[in-house]
């Protein structure tokens, strides 16, 4: 097998039989407490994960478990509202299908966003930060088991170059601060401690996070164009005197998904 999956191929007959085949603009997959980015949609369609043969659900608050086709900004968007994590199942590939779905739909740019928490001084709750690159702290690859040759993937400039940009531009137009970084992949779903922050800060680390990694991976195995977006919900784990917790990042993120719907306005204003 390759990037040839029969379950994308049932899933994305499904979709086009159901009027979800697109083409879009963009693809995105909105991560915890984001999911408010579909009520920015304008003529919003919904189907339940649950209907959609071999798409993954998730049973994590504040994942909504709903694939949304509207518009932001007049152009088509495809909204994945809420993520399965490989720390629900063991399963770093939980992702594949809708993943593959993106690319079986027309390949339009896809872009993960996360809650995550911060190593940055000058980034803390509330703010916004563009992935530059990753550390897979986790041990598990999506790609394991993956026969073919394909499984080889580069992960050099994994990260958008031309998408990164365009989103540093969207965020100047939006008068939004945008920061960066590297985001360093736990497993979970306990967060980490002050001991592992401290090791991911000395290899560089400025976010941490339990998803998205494995998004990236199987992204660039099926040739998508992709990107990724923090929202910063704490300060990692020894930064202060509090401990993360699920509630907090849920609260943090939904109070910043106004402007995490602002960027993306902004961006996609300006697609061509
Ligand atoms: N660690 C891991 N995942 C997270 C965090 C964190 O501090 N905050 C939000 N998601």
């Amino acid at each position: 097998m390759s990037t040839a999956d029969p379950r994308i191929a049932e899933a994305a007959a499904f979709l086009r039989e159901r009027g979800f085949g697109g083409p879009f603009a963009l693809a995105v997959v909105a991560g915890t407490g984001l999911g408010p980015l579909a009520e920015a949609l304008a003529s919003p369609r919904s189907l339940a994960y649950a209907e959609i043969p071999h798409c993954p659900v998730s049973g994590v608050t504040g994942h909504a478990g709903r694939l949304v086709a509207g518009t932001l900004a007049g152009r088509p968007v495809l909204l994945f509202q809420g993520r399965a994590h490989p720390y629900e199942h063991g399963e770093a590939d939980a992702m594949r299908v809708p993943v593959g779905l993106v690319a079986a739909l027309g390949a339009p740019p896809l872009l993960l966003t996360n809650a995550a928490g911060s190593l940055l001084p000058e980034a803390g709750p509330g703010s916004l930060a563009l992935v530059t690159d990753h550390l897979n702290l986790s041990g598990m690859n999506p790609l394991i088991g993956e026969p073919s040759d394909a499984r080889f993937v580069p992960m050099v400039n994994a990260y958008d170059p031309a998408l990164r940009a365009g989103l540093h531009r969207a965020a100047e137009a939006a008068g939004l601060r945008l920061h960066e970084g590297v985001y360093a992949w736990f497993s979970g779903p306990s967060f980490e401690t002050p001991a592992e922050i401290r090791m991911a800060g000395r290899l560089d680390a400025d976010l941490v996070g339990m998803s998205t990694v494995p998004e990236v991976i199987l992204a660039r195995f099926f040739a998508l164009r992709v990107a990724a977006l923090s929202l910063v919900t704490n300060y990692a784990a020894g930064f202060t005197g509090g401990a993360p917790s699920h509630a907090e990042t849920k609260r943090v993120a939904a109070t910043a998904a106004a402007d995490v719907v602002r960027l993306l306005t902004a961006w996609l204003e300006d697609f061509s």
